[in-house]
C-alpha cells in the first residue's frame, strides 16, 4: 500500500485498516511497471514545470521536485534504488522517495494528476519508443534477407501452391516477399504512431480538473502532438496497447509462416537449403541429427503473442469506462510480448545469416512436376493464335502424353508434341528451358531477374 514520508499509507486518512496481506501480495505491480521509470520521472518533470509556468507551484518547489525526481532517476539507473512492493508501483516508489529527499513539499507533484493518466503517459511514451526500436530490428531482418536474394537472383527453384510444383521462380524471388511482408509490419508499427501522438496527461482521475493547467505544453515536453480530447475515453482508452498487440501478432505470425517454410525446406525430403551448424542443435540420442529447433522455436513463439492479444480484447471486453483494476494487467502483457518479439528478429537475422541455398537441388526439384506446362500454353497462346482455355487443354494433353511415357516435358521429342498439336516446330523446345522461364516473368511484381535486381535496389534505398 501507498505510505507517505511518516509510514502512512496515502489514503490512511480514510482507510484506517491496513489492506490484507494477501491484497498487498497480488495488488502491486512494481516488479513489471518498474520498467516505466524514466517515462515516468520524464512526466512528472513536464508535469511540474507546467505547474510552475502556470502559477500553480513556486519557482523554489518545483526546483525542489526536478531536483529530487532526477536524483531518484540516477538512483534508479545505478542500481541504488530500493523499490517496495508497499508502495504498489512505479509511481508511487517514486512519490514515497520524494518525499525522503525533500520533504513534504514533494506532496506538490500530485497537484492536477493522478495515476490514471500519469500511467498511460508513461505507457504511451514507452511504447511509441519501442515501437521505434522493434522497427529497427525489422530493418536489420529486411537486410539480411536483401544479402541473401542478392546471392541469389538466377537461383531458380520450384515455386509451389499447395506445396506441390507449381512455376519456376527464383529464389531470390521467394526471398523479396519476405521483404514485402517485413516491410508491411514496419508500416503498420509507424501508423501506430499516430494514436500514439496524444497526450493523455492532464486528464486526471478521469474529469480533467479544475487548475488552469496547460495540456498543450506537455504535449510539447513530452513528444506527444496534441493533448487528447476527452477525459474519461482517455483513461479508459487501451486501444494503442490493442494496436501494439495486433502488430506484433502479425509479424510473429510472418516470421512464423517464414520459420515454418525455412524447416520444411531444411528437412532431408526437400534439402532445399543448408543451415550452418550455428542454427541447429543435436540430439540427444541420435548422433547424425542436426534439427531446425531455432526456427520452431521462432514458429512457436507467435502463440504467445496471440494469446497476449487475446488476453488484452478479454481484459476490454465489457468493462464500463473509466479506469478499472482490471487495466494494470497490461504492462505485463506489453512488456512480454514486447521483448518475445524482438529476441525473434534477432535470432531470425542470425538464421538468415546462416542459410544458404542448396543451388543443385533446388534446380533439380524445378526440373520435376512438368512445371513449364504454363509456359507451354502461353507459348501456345502467343505463336498459334489460341485462346488462353484452348492452349490449356492441349498442354494437358501433352503433360499426358509425358506421363504415360514416364518422360519430362523436355525429353519429349517434336515428333511426341507434334502428335498433339501439329503446328509446332522446334521453336517450342525454349519453353521448357528454367531460366528462360522464369527471366519471362517480366510483368511488374514477376519474377524476372531484373525485376527482382530492381526490387533489390529499390529496397537498399530504402
Ligand atoms: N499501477 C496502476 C496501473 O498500472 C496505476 C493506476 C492506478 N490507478 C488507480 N486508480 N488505482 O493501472
Amino acid at each position: 500500500m501507498a505510505k507517505n514520508k511518516n509510514n502512512q499509507a496515502i489514503w490512511g486518512t480514510r482507510i484506517k485498516k491496513s489492506a490484507s496481506s494477501l491484497f498487498q501480495k497480488v495488488g502491486n505491480s512494481i516488479d513489471i511497471d518498474k520498467r516505466l521509470y524514466k517515462e515516468d520521472i520524464k512526466g512528472s518533470i513536464a508535469h511540474v514545470e507546467m505547474l510552475f509556468k502556470q502559477k500553480i507551484i513556486s519557482f523554489k518547489i518545483k526546483n525542489k521536485i526536478i531536483y529530487g525526481l532526477t536524483k531518484i532517476e540516477k538512483e534508479i539507473s545505478k542500481k541504488k534504488f530500493e523499490f517496495s512492493k508497499k508502495y504498489e508501483d512505479i509511481h508511487m516508489n517514486i512519490e514515497k522517495r520524494l518525499f525522503q529527499i525533500i520533504g513534504e513539499e514533494a506532496g506538490y507533484i500530485h497537484t492536477a494528476r493522478s495515476r490514471n493518466d500519469q500511467v498511460i503517459t508513461d505507457f504511451k511514451i514507452w511504447i511509441r519508443s519501442s515501437t521505434k526500436e522493434i522497427n529497427i530490428a525489422i530493418d536489420k531482418v529486411i537486410k539480411s534477407t536483401l544479402k541473401l536474394a542478392e546471392k541469389n537472383i538466377d537461383t531458380i527453384m520450384p515455386g509451389f501452391t499447395h506445396l506441390k510444383n507449381a512455376q519456376a521462380i527464383s529464389f531470390a524471388h521467394y526471398l523479396m516477399a519476405y521483404v514485402e511482408m517485413f516491410n508491411r509490419d514496419k508500416k503498420r508499427f509507424t501508423n501506430n504512431l499516430e494514436s500514439l501522438d496524444e497526450n493523455p496527461l492532464g486528464v486526471a482521475a478521469l474529469t480533467g480538473t479544475s487548475f488552469n493547467i496547460d495540456r498543450n505544453y506537455t504535449s510539447k515536453k513530452l513528444g506527444f502532438k496534441r493533448p487528447t480530447n476527452n477525459s474519461i475515453d482517455t483513461v479508459s482508452d487501451r486501444d494503442f496497447v490493442l494496436d501494439f498487440l495486433y502488430s506484433v501478432s502479425v509479424c510473429s505470425m510472418h516470421i512464423s509462416r517464414i520459420a515454418e517454410e525455412l524447416i520444411i525446406w531444411s528437412s532431408d525430403g526437400f534439402n532445399l537449403i543448408h543451415l550452418s551448424d550455428k542454427v541447429v542443435t543435436g540430439s540427444s540420442i541420435m548422433p547424425q541429427k542436426k534439427n531446425p529447433d531455432l526456427l520452431e522455436y521462432l514458429r512457436g513463439k507467435s502463440g504467445s503473442s496471440y494469446g497476449n492479444l487475446f488476453s488484452m480484447l478479454t481484459i476490454l471486453k465489457g468493462l464500463p469506462l473509466s479506469y478499472f483494476k482490471d487495466l494494470q494487467d497490461d504492462k505485463e502483457i506489453v512488456f512480454k510480448s514486447n521483448d518475445t518479439l524482438i529476441n525473434c528478429l534477432k535470432i531470425f537475422d542470425e538464421i538468415l545469416k546462416n542459410t544458404s541455398a542448396n543451388k543443385k537441388k533446388m534446380l533439380e526439384l524445378a526440373s520435376s512436376g512438368y512445371i513449364t506446362a504454363t509456359d507451354l500454353a502461353d507459348y501456345l497462346v502467343r505463336n498459334h493464335s489460341m485462346s488462353f482455355r484452348k492452349a490449356y487443354q492441349k498442354t494437358a494433353a501433352i503433360v499426358n502424353l509425358a506421363e504415360k511415357k514416364k518422360k519430362k516435358l523436355d525429353e519429349l521429342s517434336i515428333e511426341e508434341l507434334k502428335k498433339i498439336e501439329p503446328k509446332l516446330t522446334n521453336d517450342v523446345l525454349k519453353v521448357f528451358d528454367l531460366k528462360n522461364s522464369v527471366n519471362s516473368k517480366k510483368s511488374y511484381g514477376g519474377t524476372s531477374f531484373d525485376n527482382i535486381k530492381k526490387m533489390i535496389i529499390k529496397y537498399k534505398k530504402h
